[in-house]
């Protein structure tokens, strides 16, 4: 983390884990998280490895995106993949998030059933569960919406609502030269968007454009130039469909790295989503004013570790393992002379080479995640803190089975 300013990471403590005296037992701790009887509860009581989430610096991160969209007039439907959390998605929607963003069909079902409206998923439905459950939502939930880039999945769709009766919003995802999804813009686009608008029971939305590359292109002037040539063909679908008389109500797509770019673009919403807490994979990519360390949003999630073992030198074991999904581009809060290290399943090691420093058995320390789509599947809840001290806990309700449910 060379380089990192003092705003964007904040100091850390190593800390001694308490390991005698704590005020109570573990079933008393587990019957005082049921009852949301937070008192007394500091980060040395919680188990390790576990999420913690920094409240104050989660609202700030929440706060700069609808600032953000106030000023410059773009819309953002935040990215639910990165939480998983209901909690953490209506903070959004408080704070003037227009919908939601889901990635599989399962958690569009979560975050529509916990009241939230205004959900897209943003794959097309292919098999027939899906398909089904797809049409199931539109009927329960009028507001969720999909995409499709192919005309025989609106064929299947259609077909399938016709027979459930049902109504769908449909957008077209196209091409953002990012070869995994989305149809070729232009003539190709424009004609599946007026099959889409033709089409019985289905209302067009507009179109869906993920640029992926831009997301975490280095340096804040590269980014801007890849993600304005990665959305030239969508700007250019957007004309034609509206030369043709469509109603194009919305242009999704951007990121936590575009956040300040794309209404350029084109775009009227942003689906990002890491910016609620940030991983080291976004920390390094620049921001506007400086072109190493993007501190726009800060670091608001840590996976708190325990030193478990310590009988080699420079080199110490903890319970953050590969269940945990350590990663050796992880970077400790506060301390960036320790390099994190995997060692298995449930060991991870922190290492170093400064002879002035050193760690101890029993010290805690906190570690940024690289990559919180993948994290933050891994653990069941997100203890939520002010300084030391536990405020809330949080289900991670759209995590694990999720992909298969
Ligand atoms: C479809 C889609 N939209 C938006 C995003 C942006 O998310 P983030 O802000 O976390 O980079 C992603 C990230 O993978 C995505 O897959």
């Amino acid at each position: 983390m060379a380089g990192a300013s003092a705003s964007a990471f904040p100091a850390a403590r190593v800390w001694a884990a308490k390991t005698v005296g704590s005020g109570f037992s573990i079933d008393e701790f587990e019957q005082r998280i049921a009852r949301r009887d937070f008192r007394d509860i500091s980060k040395d009581l919680l188990p390790t490895p576990s999420m913690v989430v920094d409240l104050d610096l989660f609202q700030q991160n929440v706060k700069r995106m609808a600032d953000q969209t106030k000023s410059t007039g773009i819309n953002v439907r935040p990215h639910v993949k990165v939480h998983k959390s209901v909690d953490v998605a209506r903070h959004q929607i408080s704070h003037g998030a227009i919908g939601l963003t889901c990635a599989t069909i399962a958690e569009a079902e979560l975050f529509s059933g916990s009241g939230i409206k205004n959900v897209l998923w943003t794959k097309q439905p292919v098999s027939v569960n899906n398909i089904r459950r797809a049409v199931a939502l539109s009927k329960k939930d009028p507001t969720f919406m999909f995409v499709v880039d192919d005309a025989q999945v609106l064929q299947w769709v259609t077909e399938a609502a016709a027979a459930a009766n049902t109504k769908l919003r449909i957008a077209v995802s196209v091409d953002a030269n990012m070869p995994r999804q989305g149809i070729e813009n232009g003539q190709a686009a424009l004609e599946l968007a007026q099959k889409v608008h033709s089409a019985k029971r289905v209302q067009f939305e507009g179109f869906m454009a993920y640029s992926g590359g831009a997301a975490h292109t280095k340096v804040w002037t590269n980014r801007r130039k890849r993600s304005s040539d990665d959305l030239a063909g969508v700007r250019e679908s957007v004309a034609l469909a509206k030369k043709s008389g469509l109603p194009v109500n919305i242009v999704t797509g951007g990121s936590t790295g575009t956040y300040n770019i794309d209404h350029d673009n084109g775009l009227t919403e942003l689906e990002a989503g890491s910016y609620v807490f940030m991983d080291t994979a976004y920390f390094s990519i620049g921001g506007q004013d400086d072109d190493k360390v993007y501190s726009d949003f800060k670091g608001a999630l840590t996976v708190l570790t325990t030193v478990d073992s310590k009988h080699h030198p420079n080199l110490v074991s903890t319970d953050y393992g590969n269940k945990a999904i350590t990663r050796p581009t992880d970077q400790v809060k506060g301390m960036p002379w320790l390099q994190v290290g995997t060692q298995g399943a449930e060991y991870g090691a922190l290492k170093w080479t400064a002879t002035d420093k050193d760690v101890k058995l029993g010290d805690r320390v906190e570690i940024y995640c690289s990559n919180l789509d993948m994290s933050t599947n891994a653990f069941d809840r997100y203890y939520v803190t002010k300084g030391d001290q536990l405020v809330d806990v949080w289900p991670i309700m759209g995590r694990s089975g999720a992909v298969q449910r």
